[in-house]
């Protein structure tokens, strides 16, 4: 016993690097389709490892300490819990859900570093004295990103389930707000590091939660995409702020992992959606307030099942763009037997996906996988666009933001300059949906009020069956 209570630390450290090994290589996988199984498969193996290695770590450094031993009790109970809870969750969790399970899980890595932080500056008893500012730094900088993070997610989570409006609050000032926050945090920073008192803490805790509550309640829906993954990046940096106050390598890699990765895909989408990064990460930097985006702007046609089956029997093409309400409805099924159907009459049928409609980067494809629709005839947004302007109908299945000529055309829109789906080019537009309401982004949407459109009002699936009987 007494030899593997000597040798526990350098086993502990051997599982890190190879859990930290497969991290890496699970983010390596989780880049391309065809090897996001086994990414998958690397990052539950290495998340298993660190969990495992660090229970022993803990049982074989507490085995002779009381205290320590009630601290293993809570361990034990809280892996259980967790991992229950979280199993359940993921095995009921509908697909519309996940980015906002995701958001929550945000928050969770978000409290645990201030509770890690708030832990470091209340018991600290090891740290030498020449490290004493440096630790101090540590708390400051650990509590502040987590806490941003826990409340930056609940309101993340709170937006994309609907519980509050998306629209982008606008207070009065809120650029200079945010500011301030940053300025007072380096200032209070400071005077802690020299006079380690713990109102500053509580101070930087409110100062933090505040902050972070403020800068994504800033954000429009339309950006909530990177928001999300800003959200991700942020829990990284607060796990491997929370690494360097445990003096815990593999919290260190791993938080730095998901810190960068998720600053990259944030990078990404801003970049995919004509969006400024700096302007999303600083809660909506620079964005005025919308006009009165969310009136409607004119007389809106309907149609019915039977008008919009006589249409496509004499379409020569159609494009099919689908959207949130698909996912919703679950339509994807008769949507992939009218397709089937059209192209057994000779129509030249295609589907034209958004690279952020429905609510997770690659919804849509997805959905219309898991219906069978054939890839060869699923085009991305820059490779059907042109094509608008040749075809004969465009089926909007459930899809808004991604399809609204307010983006391209009206410089005051909230979604202004966002690419979108130019569908209104085309002969004749029909619009799927339950009502006349706006989409994600709150933002009203001027192609319902266009000569080429109708609306074919009600649930998705069941007017796509209605149109597959009158066929
Ligand atoms: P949205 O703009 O969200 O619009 C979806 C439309 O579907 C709604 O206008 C709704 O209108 C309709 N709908 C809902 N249930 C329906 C049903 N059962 N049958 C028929 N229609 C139904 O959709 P979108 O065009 O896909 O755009 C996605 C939005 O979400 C963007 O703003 C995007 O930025 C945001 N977002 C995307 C992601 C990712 S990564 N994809 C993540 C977070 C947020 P009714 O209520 O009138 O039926």
């Amino acid at each position: 016993m007494e030899s593997l209570l000597t040798i526990a630390p350098m086993l502990a450290t051997a599982a890190y690097i190879v859990s930290s090994l497969l991290f890496i290589l699970s983010l390596a996988g989780l880049s391309k389709h065809e090897s996001a199984k086994g990414g998958i498969v690397y990052g539950v193996s290495g998340m298993a490892l660190a969990l495992v290695a660090t229970t022993f770590l803990a049982l074989t450094t507490g085995w002779n300490d009381p205290a320590a031993q009630l601290g293993l009790i809570f361990l034990v109970v809280g892996l259980i819990i967790g991992a229950a809870i979280g199993l359940w969750r993921a095995r009921v969790v509908e697909m519309t859900g996940m980015p906002e399970l995701i958001a929550i899980l945000h928050s969770f890595v978000g409290v645990a570093a201030v509770l890690i932080g708030w832990n470091g500056a209340l018991f600290d008893t090891g740290t030498p004295e020449s490290f004493k500012g440096i630790h101090h730094a540590e708390i400051f900088i650990g509590v502040f990103i987590g806490a941003v993070t826990f409340t930056g997610s609940i309101v993340a989570n709170l937006k994309l389930s609907a519980k509050i409006s998306s629209k982008p609050l606008m207070l009065p000032g809120k650029n200079l707000l945010n500011v301030g926050a940053l300025v007072g945090f380096v200032g209070l920073t400071v005077w802690y590091v020299i006079t380690p008192d713990i109102s500053l803490l509580i101070a930087v805790t409110v100062l933090a939660l505040a902050l972070g509550w403020h800068l994504v309640a800033s954000i429009g829906g339309g950006d909530m995409p990177v928001v999300v993954s800003m959200l991700n990046s942020y829990s990284g940096w607060a796990a491997a702020a929370a690494g360097f106050l445990l003096n815990n390598d593999l919290l260190i890699v791993t938080g730095a992992l998901v810190g960068s990765s998720g600053a990259y895909l944030s990078y990404i989408m801003c970049k995919a959606m004509n969006r400024s990064f700096i302007s999303v990460i600083a809660g909506g930097f620079g964005i005025a307030a919308p006009s009165a985006a969310d009136e409607e702007t004119g007389e809106h046609r309907e149609t019915d099942a039977a008008s919009v089956a006589e249409l496509l029997r004499n379409a020569t093409s159609v494009v099919i763009t689908p959207g949130y309400g698909m996912a919703v409805a679950q339509a994807q099924y008769p949507v992939a037997d009218l397709a089937a159907r059209l192209r057994e009459k000779g129509v030249n049928v295609r589907f034209g996906i958004h690279p952020v409609a429905g609510r997770l980067p690659g919804h849509m494809n997805v959905l219309l996988a898991e219906a069978k629709v054939p890839y060869d005839i699923v085009d991305e947004m820059d490779e059907i666009n042109e094509d608008f302007a040749t075809t004969s109908v465009v089926l909007v299945i459930g899809a808004n933001d991604t399809v609204n000529p307010a983006a391209a055309e009206d410089p005051s829109s909230p979604i202004a300059g966002m690419p979108v789906l130019r569908v209104w080019e085309a002969e004749n537009v029909i619009v799927f949906k339950r009502s006349m309401a706006s989409g994600y982004a709150g933002v009203q949407n001027p192609l319902f009020f266009r000569e080429n459109a109708a609306m074919l009002f009600g649930d998705a699936k069941q007017k796509v069956e209605d149109i597959l009987r009158a066929l």
